[in-house]
């Protein structure tokens, strides 16, 4: 019997390899929506904005945001500004260049009122109104090292309410580290990441039944 899901969102949204774009399976967006639709009720998805997409529980989905970067801004930027340097030779380029690039930029996820533009360079760059307002975080962030865990555990803490729940992916080796920033565990299941070269781990910092097995889709 195929026990694979379907999902409307990674059968339809291409993966930007430039932002680290890498999609959880359909099956794994599957556990994590029914885990934050049990423990949540209002979830800031940092860098995940699968999960968001997915939500059945339209209560839960209108109170959540999806924080992430739709497309590369600054790279639209100089790119038009090559453009124009070059544009009095090549008019016509320009402005398929232009029609191609705002497509591009109107097709992503600014239309969506609960996507908030967030950069995790500026981790603390979040409007007042939504501090300490979750009461659960899901993060995949598109590096695994200290730097930018540091700057996605600032952003967490900014965001979560007291004794809020954490949900996180990244390597095992991330673990020790991890516990201090965020005080969570590794759990026995593993998110099944298609194009990802490494095997991540999920972490939470509380009891996750959910999470508590094996994941069948990933070879331990
Ligand atoms: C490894 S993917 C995680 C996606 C997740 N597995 C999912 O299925 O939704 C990394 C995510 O980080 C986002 N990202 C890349 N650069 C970012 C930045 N500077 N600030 C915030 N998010 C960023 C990407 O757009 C992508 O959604």
């Amino acid at each position: 019997m195929d026990t694979r899901c379907k999902n409307r969102f990674v059968a339809t949204t291409k993966e930007k390899w430039d932002l680290n774009q890498y999609w959880y399976s359909a099956n794994t967006i599957a556990s994590l929506k029914k885990e934050v639709q049990e423990h949540a009720t209002k979830v800031a998805f940092l860098s995940t904005p699968s999960v968001w997409f997915s939500l059945e529980n339209s209560d839960i989905k209108n109170r959540s945001f999806f924080f992430d970067v739709p497309f590369p801004h600054f790279l639209i930027s100089l790119l038009m500004i090559c453009l124009w340097i070059r544009s009095s030779s090549c008019k016509n380029i320009v402005s398929e260049a232009a029609h191609w690039m705002s497509l591009q930029v109107d097709s992503q996820w600014e239309k969506h009122s609960n996507f908030v533009y967030w950069n995790y360079n500026q981790p603390s760059e979040v409007d007042r109104t939504m501090h300490h307002q979750f009461d659960c975080v899901v993060i995949d962030p598109p590096f695994v090292t200290r730097e930018v865990w540091a700057k996605y555990s600032e952003a967490a803490l900014l965001l979560l309410k007291e004794g809020g729940k954490i949900i996180l992916s990244t390597i095992p080796e991330n673990a020790e580290m991890l516990k201090h920033m965020l005080n969570v565990k590794r759990q026995a299941f593993q998110p099944s990441i298609p194009h990802l070269v490494y095997q991540y781990a999920f972490f939470t910092n509380y009891e996750s039944a959910n999470f508590s097995f094996p994941n069948p889709e990933v070879d331990s």
